[in-house]
């Protein structure tokens, strides 16, 4: 049997100008296996999100993608993360997007702070499109990864930054499901964990990232501040003040700095971030004889 859904969890409207809508068919191919045809359609109008701006519904052809699964995995009501991202940079360009920076300048002095030297090995955790790795190479950093759960968005980077993307190491995979080949470090990321509104992707974070960090290794992390939007992209975020991120990220990371950013979108709007610099254990819990 064959069915077309646009249901409500696919459906992402922070206002009535706006939204995104992932119309899907699926197909039972036997008890234990489905098949989910799926296509975005983000319109809008609203400075809110990602879809402010257009004015008319775009299908993205690009987008239509095939999800095998088993029964017990499917979940209708389910958020596809990886089409909702590929969605958002086909609809835009890196220039266009909310949270576009020509120049991360806080990211930048945090990490200059970090006292980290040009051979130590970072990493930007969906660093989409952002111009942080130009900057990094620009200084002379020569140990860069960059992961995004968007391959679109890795495109839009590898593609400006020309023959100087072979220096970098570049990552398509969602950082909640992401098995590190090796230790990082410095960990750097703006604006992707605050869309973790489901505490148990928080957890998964965490526990990546623990395994990913160096003990003494560094770790930048930048959300929405308690009084900034709370939605970004069509999604629900969370957002977060330094007490705040201190719980979640647990005791082996010791908050060294914190600083508020008023970050001004491309049409001009006011978004308030708040980033925190911690470093953790040098001897973790585990390590310990
Ligand atoms: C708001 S953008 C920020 C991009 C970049 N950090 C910056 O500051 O310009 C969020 C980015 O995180 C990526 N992303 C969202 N969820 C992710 C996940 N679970 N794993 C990896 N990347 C993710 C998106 O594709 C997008 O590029």
């Amino acid at each position: 049997m064959i069915f077309l859904t646009g249901n409500k969890s696919n459906f992402y409207s922070p206002s009535n100008k706006d939204g995104y809508v992932r119309p899907n068919i699926s197909y039972n191919i036997s008890d234990q296996w489905k098949v989910v045809l799926g296509v975005n359609l983000p319109w809008g109008e609203d400075d809110l999100t990602e879809f402010g701006q257009m004015k008319k519904i775009k299908i993205v052809m690009s987008d239509f993608d095939i999800v095998f699964k088993t029964r017990s995995e499917y979940k209708p009501m389910g958020f596809d993360r990886k089409g909702h991202w590929e969605g958002v940079y086909a609809a835009k360009t890196p220039a266009e997007v909310s949270w576009y920076q020509i120049n991360p300048a806080v990211s930048l002095e945090l990490i200059a702070s970090s006292g980290i030297s040009h051979t130590g090995r970072i990493i930007d955790v969906g660093g989409g499109a952002s111009v942080l790795v130009d900057k990094l190479l620009g200084q002379g950093f020569q140990d860069l990864t960059v992961l995004d759960v968007s391959s679109k968005a890795l495109d839009y980077a590898k593609e400006r930054l020309g023959s100087r993307a072979e220096a970098v190491k570049w990552l398509q995979a969602d950082v909640t499901e992401f098995e590190f080949p090796g230790k990082y470090e410095l960990w750097h990321d703006r604006a992707v964990f605050h869309f973790l509104t489901d505490p148990r992707d928080r957890k998964r974070y965490v526990e990546v990232m623990t395994k990913a960090v160096k003990p003494g290794g560094h770790v930048i992390i930048a959300a929405f501040a308690l009084e900034g939007p709370s939605k970004c992209s069509g999604l629900d975020v969370e957002r977060y003040n330094s007490d705040k991120f201190k719980k979640e990220l647990g005791n082996s990371f010791h908050l060294i700095k914190s600083i508020d950013e008023i970050h001004a979108t491309p049409w001009k709007a006011e978004q308030k971030f708040t980033y925190c610099y911690f470093q953790t254990s040098v001897l973790r819990e585990s390590n310990r004889p």
